[in-house]
This record gives C-alpha cells, structure tokens and sequence, in this order.
C-alpha cells in the first residue's frame, strides 16, 4: 500500500492509497461528505483480491487532501478534482462513490466526461434531496465533526459551500448521458435515498442496475460491507471484467485438469482406523454430500492411494472439513511418507474413528456403499454424527491452490 498525490482544481492536491497490483484493472473509490477514504478500506481489501487496482481518494477538505485556504467547497470544485485525477490516470478506472462522492462522479461523467471512466457504482448517493433533509444531515454532520479523530477529520466549511439540491439537480440531468455499465446500490434502510427516486434515476440511465442492500442505511458500504462488497464485485465481474473472455478447448488430459480445476471445493481430511488399529487419512476434494435422507455424501479415493485398503476394510470413516488455519494439515496428509497423526491433534470418535481436533467439520460416517470410479474408487458413507463451528472460515482449494473467503 502507498500514497499518491493528485493535482486538483487550482493546485489542490489530493491524496489517495493505492493498493493491489497495477497491471490489475483500476478502481477509483470515492467516498462521501462527512467521510474520508477510511470508510472504504473494507472495499479495498475485498477488491484487491478480487483482482482490481484500487485507489481510495481522499476528497478535498477531507483526510490528508489539502484543505483549501480560500475554502472552495463548491460542487464546482469537486467536479473538477475528480476531472484532474481521471485525466492523470493512465487508465479508464471502474469509479465506486458514496454519497457526496457518487454526486461529483455521476454529474462528472454525465457532463461529457463518460470517456473517463469504465463503469459507475454508486453507493446510497441519493438523485433527490429535499431541503429539509439536507439540512437535518448537514446538523448531524456538524456535530460529528467537532468529535472527529486525526486522519479521520474533515473540514466542516464544506457544508456551507455545498448547495446539495442544486448538486442533485445537475446529477439527474445528466444521468441520460451516462453510456457507461452503471449500477445503484441503496441502503434498504437509508433515511436519504429514497427507493422510488431511486428507481426514476436508474431507469433514466440505459442499461443500468438497482441493487438494494438488507440491513443497510445510507452508509451502506460500511453498515453491510460484506453484503455490499459481494454486490459490487458480482456486478464488476459481469459489466467490466478483468478480462475479456479467452476459452480453451480440448479433450486432452490437461484441458480436462485445467477445466476440473475450475470448480473450487473445500478440503477434507478422510480418516479411519486400520485392522492393526492404527489411523488412517489423506487430503481429499473430491468430497461431495449426496442425500439428506438418507443422509449421504462421498469421497473418491485414488485406487494408488496407500490408504485405499484401510478406507475399503474399515466399517466406519471420518471426513474433517478443513478451516483456513489448517493448509499445514492438508499438505501434511497430502505428503507420502510422513507420520501424519503424531504431529495432528485428534481423538477418538464413535467405533474409534479418527476425528481431527479443531476441524471445522467432523463428519462420522458408516460406510454404506463402494463403487468402480475409474481410476479411483466412489466411497459413500451414512452421516451418524456432525460436528462444527459455525464462526469459522473454510479452508479452499481452486486451479491447484490454497484460496481463502473474500468477505473473511
Ligand atoms: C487439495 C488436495 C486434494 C486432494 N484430493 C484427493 C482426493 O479427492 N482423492 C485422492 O485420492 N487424493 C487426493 N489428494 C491426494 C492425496 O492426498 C495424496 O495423494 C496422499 O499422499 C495420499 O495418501 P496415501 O497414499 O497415504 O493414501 C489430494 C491432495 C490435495 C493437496
């Protein structure tokens, strides 16, 4: 993560964090009035592993943007930082703005600028606003500025240079012109937005999305982050993807991996005991529930699995799903040769049954059925008992490597 300076209207300068890789498409965040670029670090996390290039932006007046002495805050001024910025941008960003910052992108692009950007999302930045409201947030603003901590604060001139309903005016003209992918997401519990003035604005921009967030008020990208970030990365992977579809094609053996590599699973460690009553257990994927009455699932073994004879001899089995803490465990019971059960944690389940200790799921299964699976064999097991923990990440495995939840 660094810091980048921007040159604003008449020598402001802006700063913004940068994070994720360049040679990743751009994100432009913007956040609102009120705000600095803080409320979007969730959003930065979630996107940088998504794959995108993100540049949070403080605004002028807020954060570590200058705060102009001749205390310029009109709409005017915003309008024109956000011109500067994506004209010193070597790409054409995906722009993601709250509030205020949706304001100053949706007229900054529908005033001719459309060519500056590659999609709009904007969040709970509400196309109509009545006086009173305004004022009723303009109050709430004011008296939580005097209450700001460093590196959060902004400069509380800004409300009274603002003429909110004059910005809202200019928004709702030139949304028409937005010829961009644009999607408006609306806290369903925002006490600004309303969801019919909503609806005329988006239907006015052709081709746009209206998505509404549960749980969520006009900070809708901070109340439900997780809700809020998997809508936007959804709606940027369908509207402006990271790339432009390549397909390959084949029947041979690698396209077939490559392509089965493509569905992303969880991670398992199947265990049983032996005849000598020693454990038993590989890593395995192939894990799959198949019934819920009765309460079945499968795994497929390799038939060159050292383990095989015991899985097949043994009346009882355990499948643990793994947690994200636990990629040393699956490499441990991926790897030949090793004792596997000295250095893991477990106990004994019902019939004796290897159960690793703090997996997210113990599953003991009876063994119910064995069938011919190609070069491994189909395993299914009757589910006698679970057990797991509802708070905790999964471990995941996808095109060949450990991956973990993006909204952890
Ligand atoms: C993420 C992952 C998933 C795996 N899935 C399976 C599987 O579903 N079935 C299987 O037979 N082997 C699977 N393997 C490979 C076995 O874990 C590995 O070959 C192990 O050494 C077998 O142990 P064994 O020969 O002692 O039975 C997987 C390995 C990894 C790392």
């Amino acid at each position: 993560m660094s810091v980048t300076e921007f040159r604003g209207f008449a020598a402001t300068t802006l700063r913004a964090e940068i994070s994720g890789s360049p040679e990743d498409p751009a994100v432009l965040l913007l956040h609102g009035g009120g705000q600095t670029r803080r409320v979007w670090e969730d959003a930065a996390r979630a996107l940088v592993k998504a794959g995108r290039h993100v540049i949070n932006l403080d605004l002028r007046g807020h954060g570590d943007s200058d705060w102009p002495q001749d205390g310029r805050y009109d709409f005017d001024a915003y309008v024109e930082d956000l011109r500067c910025v994506l004209s010193q941008l070597p790409v054409r960003p995906v722009i993601v703005a709250a509030s205020l910052g949706g304001w100053i992108a949706a007229a900054t692009l529908g005033e001719d600028g459309g060519h500056l950007a590659a999609g709009l999302v904007l969040a709970d930045a509400p196309p109509e606003i009545s006086a009173k409201a305004a004022r009723k947030v303009g109050d709430a603003l004011r008296k939580r500025s005097a209450r700001s901590e460093p590196g959060q604060r902004w400069d509380p001139r800004f409300l009274d240079a603002m003429n909110l309903e004059a910005a809202t005016r200019r928004v709702v003209a030139a949304a028409p012109n937005l010829k961009i992918p644009v999607l408006f997401v609306r806290g369903a519990l925002s006490e600004l937005t309303e969801a019919e003035a909503a609806g005329r604005y988006v239907n006015q921009i052709e081709g746009a999305e209206f998505a509404e967030i549960r749980d969520a008020g006009h900070m809708v990208a901070f109340d439900r982050s997780d809700l809020f970030n998997a809508t936007l990365l959804d709606f940027l992977e369908r509207r402006v993807p990271r790339y432009l579809p390549d397909y390959r094609t084949g029947s041979d053996a690698r396209t077939l991996r490559d392509a089965l590599g493509c569905f992303a699973t969880g991670v398992t460690v199947v265990t049983a005991m032996d005849r000598e009553g020693q454990p038993v257990g590989l890593t395995a994927n192939s894990f799959t529930s198949v019934s819920l009455d009765p309460p079945l699932l499968l795994v497929c073994i390799a038939k060159t699995s050292g383990s095989l004879r015991a899985m097949e001899g043994a009346e009882h089995f355990a499948v643990n799903v793994l947690h994200i803490g636990q990629q040393p465990v699956s490499n441990r019971f991926a790897r030949p040769g090793t004792d596997r059960f000295s250095e893991t944690p477990w106990q004994r389940g019902q019939h004796d049954v290897p159960l690793l200790s703090g997996a997210l799921v113990n599953f003991e299964c009876v063994r119910h059925a064995e069938y011919d699976g190609g070069d491994h064999v189909i395993l299914v097991g009757r589910v006698e008992r679970a057990r797991y923990e509802p708070r905790r990440d999964p471990l995941l495995y996808f095109k060949g490597r450990y991956r973990r939840l993006h909204f952890a």
